[in-house]
């Protein structure tokens, strides 16, 4: 990377890297900007952010993805509109990190990434973060706040309402567990999976236009739901306050699609502890079990999968070794990730692939999850990846 660096931009000083993962999310989906509870895991997969400093007051960021490099001189960034395109992950950043008080000052980037894009694996908080992590250039900053920070880079400037599960799960990634997080206090424990399963993420290689309008619905339908629920419980803030038995006594009055989406937010929440339970006593059966009801719930009720999506799961669950298995990310196409029997995942792969050939004509890619560590500057350049 440093070799392409230098390509770009010359011999340009002291060039330092910094890497940011995706994550696959194993329960509680939909629940973040809830302020309920998820359990994510950063991956293997990640972006990485190369920078030096350059003289000439501008920003230049280079994406290999793209085979673009944009411009901009440092003084205009407060006055830009977004674009709508790649640039604006982290020229979001760069705005937010300058509104916090940190210094961002002339520099080159190149940005190089596996996380696959689209796919529900966060690639855009990978970016993110790594691009804040390449802006602030060693300046110290608190890790809940570059994880708050990247989040309102996502809700202000590129203009998702989206919670903070992503980015927190890049920042504060662990090697060996999964992260559990309220999303309302940014507490975190980590959750050590049970020996003897895998997880494996399964792209359907589709993201269906709507993803993005049914995200801002599904904010808005949660809004609505608390509001009428405030009418029988002021103190309920979000669907994180009310348990399932207190909404099923009020879900009667709740206009039905609002009932709907509201059940399955507040059913993930318990879900989410029923999983890191099952977790702990080594409960296989039961964490499939948790998995396939987070799916039906996202399915019939919040109604954010599609055929795609559907396809997998079933295929899935009708394969033999799986335990369990759901959509994960935000929906309407991305991966599914499925819980299997160790060792299993080839003959797995192979089953799915060739099914989901048949049926869309499509190949998925598949991708064995496994728990890697939080954003951090790379130290060993040996271990950043190829260009792809
Ligand atoms: C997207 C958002 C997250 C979260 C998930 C759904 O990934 O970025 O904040 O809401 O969807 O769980």
């Amino acid at each position: 990377m440093l070799q392409d660096f230098k390509q770009l931009y010359g011999n340009a000083g002291e060039i330092r890297v910094f890497r940011a993962p995706g994550r696959v999310n194993l329960i509680g989906e939909h629940t973040d900007y809830n302020l309920g509870f998820v359990l994510p895991m950063a991956l293997h997969l990640a972006t990485y952010v190369a920078v030096s400093a350059s003289q000439d007051g501008r920003l230049r960021i280079h994406s290999e993805d793209r085979n673009e490099t944009r411009e901009w001189a440092l003084n205009e960034l407060g006055h830009l509109g977004k674009r709508g395109d790649w640039t604006d992950y982290p020229i979001g950043v760069a705005r937010e990190l300058i509104s916090a008080g940190f210094a961002v000052t002339p520099a080159n980037l190149l940005i190089r990434s596996t996380v696959p894009e689209g796919s529900g694996l966060s690639s855009s908080a990978a970016l993110e973060v790594s691009s804040a992590l390449a802006l602030l250039r060693g300046q110290s900053v608190d890790r809940k706040e570059l994880a708050r920070l990247c989040q309102r880079a996502e809700n202000n400037f590129v203009g998702i309402p989206s919670g903070i599960m992503d980015q927190f799960a890049s920042v504060f990634g662990e090697e060996h567990a999964a992260i559990q997080l309220d999303c309302r206090s940014l507490d975190h424990r980590l959750v050590q999976l049970p020996g003897g399963v895998e997880f494996v993420a399964v792209n359907s290689m589709v993201k269906h236009a709507l993803a993005g309008s049914a995200y801002h619905d599904r904010v808005r339908e949660c809004a609505s739901a608390v509001a009428h629920i405030q009418r029988e419980h002021p103190s309920v803030a979000s669907l994180r306050d009310i348990s399932i038995e207190q909404f099923e006594i009020v879900a009667g009055t709740l206009p039905p699609v609002i009932a709907r989406r509201a059940r399955h937010v507040v059913s993930e929440n318990a879900r989410v502890e029923e999983f890191v339970e099952a977790c702990g006593v080594g409960d296989l059966e039961q964490m499939g079990k948790s998995l396939v009801e987070s799916h039906r719930s996202l399915q019939h009720d919040y109604e954010v999968s599609c055929a795609e999506l559907d396809f997998l799961v079933d295929t899935a669950l009708s394969t033999e070794g799986v335990y369990g298995a759901r959509m994960t990310g935000g929906g309407f196409g991305g991966c599914i990730v499925a819980m299997i029997q160790a060792g299993t995942s080839e003959c797995f792969e192979k089953q799915i692939a060739q099914a989901y050939h048949q049926e869309f004509h499509l190949n998925p890619q598949m991708y064995l999850c496994r728990p890697s560590g939080g954003a951090a500057e790379v130290r060993n350049f040996e271990t950043i990846p190829p260009k792809s």
